[in-house]
Parts: structure tokens; C-alpha cells; sequence
């Protein structure tokens, strides 16, 4: 049976990005050996234009009876005063829900031709190589009750509600001790177990699955304010970053900065073993640059590198992929988020050359 690929360009850049990475795709179908069966369905803003929701059922149907899930950017402002329910990043959520992928891999990785695109020194991030692994389905993203309240003076009330069970935890820690084992061995998880009940319970859960199943991996527990400081200071220090939802969220932007720029920053969103996985750039639609041709495909086609290597069981292909990214950089491929002047084309193709 043939694996099948299903690709979302969604919104904004996501469908500027995706097209870069078809080419990839047609290249190594054509001359690499990969057989894949490829769909391509609406998502996001363009699901809602056409289908008046985010994502239908029908698509959510094909994502799950894929091996991988392949996505672009969804949002803009086009849709910023939808119904929330109805948003494009709520069919995201959704589709991340419906999947069970709750173990979101955000590597941030410094190429080392482009240690001086940085905005930190160069000796802070020449050969950074550390990677998040983000609650994905869970926390504050999902808890209830949630919403806007008017109170009785006609003023109003927003809540959300950050909730984590012990399952959760520590079904997403696992990933992040087993992922360390194969690299550093080393897991920093970041919490506020100082402020908040849910981070208490999460590095109490943390601790106990560490010290039953992986006391050989080193463990270190890190306020997620402390972290994001040291995440500037000194990023090296890291290999393994287990967090919640939001505060991977938000810690993996910063990353993305670290390396230069988010539009380098591809993820896998895992779920149970044999489970489909949900590949996305950590990048948004970019609205500010959509249509320019000016987005940086890198992150979409380093996505699909991980779904190679994930899910399609195409590990060679993708180291291939990896090799084909670091030479267009290291001859000199730039975008204009890493100060060159390549269009998102432009990038494909010293891609295409280098692969
Ligand atoms: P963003 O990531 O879209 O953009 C932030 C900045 O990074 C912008 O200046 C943008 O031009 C730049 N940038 C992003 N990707 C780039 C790329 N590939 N190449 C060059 N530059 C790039 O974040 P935002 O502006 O806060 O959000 C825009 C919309 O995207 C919102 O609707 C948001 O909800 C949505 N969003 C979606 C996803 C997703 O679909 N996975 C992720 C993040 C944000
Ligand atoms: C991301 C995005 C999403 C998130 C939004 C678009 C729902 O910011 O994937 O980083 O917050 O998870
Ligand atoms: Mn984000």
C-alpha cells in the first residue's frame, strides 16, 4: 500500500511555501524513488471562504487515514472578526485535537552558515541544537470553562482555564525522555510550579515517571520565566525542552530568533506510535509579507523533512532533504528574512540544485 501525504496550504504564505515544497516532492517522486500518493484539501481561511467552516469533517476524515499531514499557515486578517468558534486557527486546533497528536517536536537548529543571522552572538549559537517538546493537545489551549462573561455592572470577565491530568503529562514527557536518550540525554522541563497548580502537578509528574522508567537521563526542572532568559543568555545549555502548550508556544518563537528566523523552524506533531503526524512550519501566515513572494520556504520543506523521517519511514531521503537545505545555505542562499534577496522561488530552486 502506498503512504499518503495529505498537504494543507491554508493561508497567507502557507500556500507560497507549500508550492515550494510540491517541487521537492515532484523531484523526488521523479528521480529519488519516493512513491507517495499526494492530496491536497482546503484549510484555515480558505476552508472557511469555501466551506463556511475552518476544516471540514470530510478532511479531518483524510488527515486521520494519512500517514502524515503536511501544513502550510492558517489566519489573517481577513478572518480576525470571525466568530471564534469558526477561526481559522480553530480548525487547526481542531485537527490537532482529532489527530491525538499531543507531542509537538520544535527543533531549533543554527545552520552554521547563518551563525551571523542571529540576532544573538556568534558564540552563543554556533552549532545550537536543541528542540522543544510542546504539549500539543492539551493546557490552556483546551481547558474549560472558558469565555466572556458581562458581570452584573455591565462591565466584563475573560477566562481560561489551564488544565493538565497526570495521563497528559506524562504521556508527552515520555517523548521528551526517549527523544534525549537518542541525543544528549538531557530533558529540561519548564514550568510554574511557584505559581500555578497545573505546573505543580506537572513537575510532580514529571519527577516520578524520570525516576521510575528514566533515571539514566538527565533530568533538570526550570521556571519557564528563568527559561526564556537563558534561552537568550546562553541556549547551549539545552538539548531537550519539555513544556506546556503555551509556553512552547511562546519559547519557541524566541528559539526561532535564536537561529536565526522563524521561517527556518519546521515541527512534528506526534502522536501514539503508528498514528499519523501533523507537520507544520512554527511559522504563521505572515500577512505583513503574503503574496510577495518574499516568505522563506525552508521551514515548510524542513517540515516535510521531518514527515519523511516521522512517518514515511524515509530516513535516507530525508537526511538527503537536510544536506540539500545546508548546502543552498552554505553557497549563499538568502531570503530576505536572513538579509538576502532570493524569492521564495529563488529558494526552492537552490534547493532543488543543491538536492
Ligand atoms: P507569523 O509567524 O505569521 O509572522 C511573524 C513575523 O515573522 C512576521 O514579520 C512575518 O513576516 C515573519 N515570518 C513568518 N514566517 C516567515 C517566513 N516563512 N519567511 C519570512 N518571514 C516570515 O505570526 P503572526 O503575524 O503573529 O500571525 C499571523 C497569522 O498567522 C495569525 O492569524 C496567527 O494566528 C497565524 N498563525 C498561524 C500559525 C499556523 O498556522 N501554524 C502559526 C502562527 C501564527
Ligand atoms: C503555532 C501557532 C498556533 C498555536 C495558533 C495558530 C493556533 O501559534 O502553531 O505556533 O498557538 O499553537
Ligand atoms: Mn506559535
Amino acid at each position: 500500500m502506498t503512504n499518503k501525504l495529505l498537504l494543507l496550504p491554508g493561508d497567507g504564505i502557507g500556500p507560497e511555501v507549500m508550492t515550494e515544497v510540491e517541487r521537492v516532492l515532484d523531484r523526488l517522486m521523479s528521480r529519488h524513488g519516493l512513491k507517495l500518493d499526494v492530496e491536497t484539501a482546503l484549510f484555515g481561511g480558505a476552508s472557511l471562504d469555501e466551506e463556511g467552516v475552518p476544516i471540514t469533517d470530510a478532511v479531518v476524515a483524510t488527515a486521520k487515514s494519512a500517514q502524515a499531514v503536511l501544513m502550510g499557515a492558517v489566519g489573517g486578517p481577513k478572518w480576525a472578526s470571525v466568530a471564534r468558534d469558526l477561526r481559522p486557527e480553530m480548525g487547526l486546533l481542531r485537527l490537532r485535537k482529532e489527530m491525538d497528536v499531543y507531542a509537538n517536536l520544535r527543533p531549533a537548529l543554527c545552520f552554521a552558515a547563518l551563525a551571523d543571522a542571529s540576532g544573538l552572538k556568534r558564540h552563543l549559537v554556533e552549532g545550537l541544537d536543541i528542540v522543544f517538546v510542546r504539549e500539543l493537545t492539551g493546557g490552556v489551549y483546551f481547558g474549560t470553562p472558558r469565555g466572556i462573561e458581562t458581570l452584573a455592572d455591565g462591565s466584563k470577565r475573560g477566562f481560561d482555564n489551564q488544565v493538565y491530568t497526570s495521563a497528559e503529562i506524562r504521556r508527552v514527557a515520555r517523548v521528551a525522555f526517549e527523544l534525549a536518550r537518542k541525543r544528549s540525554n538531557k530533558v529540561t522541563s519548564l514550568e510554574k510550579s511557584n505559581v500555578m497548580e497545573s505546573g505543580l502537578l506537572w513537575r510532580q509528574e514529571v519527577t516520578a515517571l524520570h525516576a521510575s522508567d528514566y533515571s539514566d537521563v538527565q533530568l533538570e526542572h526550570m521556571y519557564a520565566d528563568n527559561a526564556a532568559m537563558q534561552l537568550v543568555r546562553a541556549p547551549q545549555q539545552f538539548d531537550v525542552l519539555l513544556t506546556d502548550n503555551l509556553f512552547g508556544d511562546v519559547l519557541s518563537d524566541l528559539a526561532a530568533a535564536c537561529t536565526g528566523s522563524i521561517g527556518l523552524l519546521p515541527s512534528a506533531a506526534l502522536g501514539d506510535a503508528g498514528k499519523p503526524g501533523l507537520y507544520e512550519p512554527i511559522h504563521g501566515s505572515a500577512p505583513d509579507i503574503a503574496g510577495k513572494g518574499l516568505a522563506n520556504p525552508v521551514a515548510a520543506i524542513l517540515s516535510l523533512e521531518m514527515a519523511l523521517r516521522w512517518s514515511l519511514g524515509e530516513v535516507g531521503l530525508a537526511d538527503q532533504l537536510y544536506r540539500a537545505v545546508e548546502a543552498a545555505l552554505n553557497n549563499g542562499a538568502r531570503t530576505a528574512d536572513l538579509g538576502g534577496s532570493l524569492s521564495s522561488t529563488d529558494m526552492g530552486t537552490a534547493i532543488l540544485a543543491a538536492l
